[in-house]
């Protein structure tokens, strides 16, 4: 399967926003990454319902929300209504986990579980068969633009293997530090959707970076 890129907003410029989503739009980006903090679960805050909804208003392509804020039961449904296609909950924030996921789905999104880097993949063998898409932290939440973690590799290779037989379907998503040289590996390992906010909006030409993201075996620039 050809794996995609999610550019994460969380590194575009928002004082010309709206530029920056046309140019995802005509790229041959799948998915825009949207990226939820509290300054309560993560040491920082970004955006909101009232982005969300204009994001929405604007993007061509579904919006995959990643909530790394306490108590997202409260929310699920205003994420949907705000214009979220896809949203993805910490495994480290719900108590319910399963009711949070089952509860997603009924409101007609796909739902994903992330987990940060110290939890070990392992945690996520009984909600795998209900999950859409389980998203790997390759940094620890809450920035963009820090280093990758590269104890990833393995965990992406663990989860591939337990996919097969608990959920075949299901798409593996890595986010932090990903980047022209990594993505290769990464893919290579078995992750399906590469998200990357630093490395496509800080570089010359994004569009272009993006459609070096996609391919296989990207020719890293310089
Ligand atoms: C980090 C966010 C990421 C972030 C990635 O907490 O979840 O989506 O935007 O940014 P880069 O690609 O710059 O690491
Ligand atoms: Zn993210």
């Amino acid at each position: 399967m050809q794996h995609l890129v999610a550019p994460s907003l969380l590194a575009a410029n928002f004082l010309r926003l709206e530029e920056d989503i046309r140019m995802v739009n005509r790229s041959e980006a799948d998915l825009f990454h949207v990226d939820v903090m509290d300054g309560h679960f993560v040491p920082n805050i970004s955006f909101g319902f009232s982005i969300i909804r204009q994001i929405r208003s604007v993007a061509t392509k579904p919006l995959d929300v990643h909530l790394m804020i306490s108590e997202p039961d409260r929310y699920l449904e205003d994420f949907r209504d705000a214009g979220a296609d896809w949203l993805s909950v910490h495994y480290e924030t719900c108590a319910h986990l399963h009711r949070s996921i089952q509860r997603i789905k009924s409101l007609g999104m796909k739902a994903g579980v992330v987990i940060n880097p110290h939890n070990p993949v392992s945690l996520l063998s009984d909600i795998l068969p209900e999950a859409d898409h389980v998203l790997l932290m390759s940094v620890n939440p809450g920035f963009g633009g820090q280093a990758f973690i590269d104890s990833t590799y393995n965990r992406i290779r663990t989860l591939h293997e337990m996919k097969k037989s608990l959920n075949p379907g299901l798409l593996i998503e890595v986010d932090g530090g990903v980047d022209l040289q990594n993505a290769p590996g990464l893919v290579e390992a078995g992750a399906n959707i590469l998200v990357a906010g630093s490395s496509i909006f800080r570089s010359d030409d994004p569009a272009a970076t993006i459609t070096r993201l996609r391919r296989k075996h990207p020719q890293v620039p310089g």
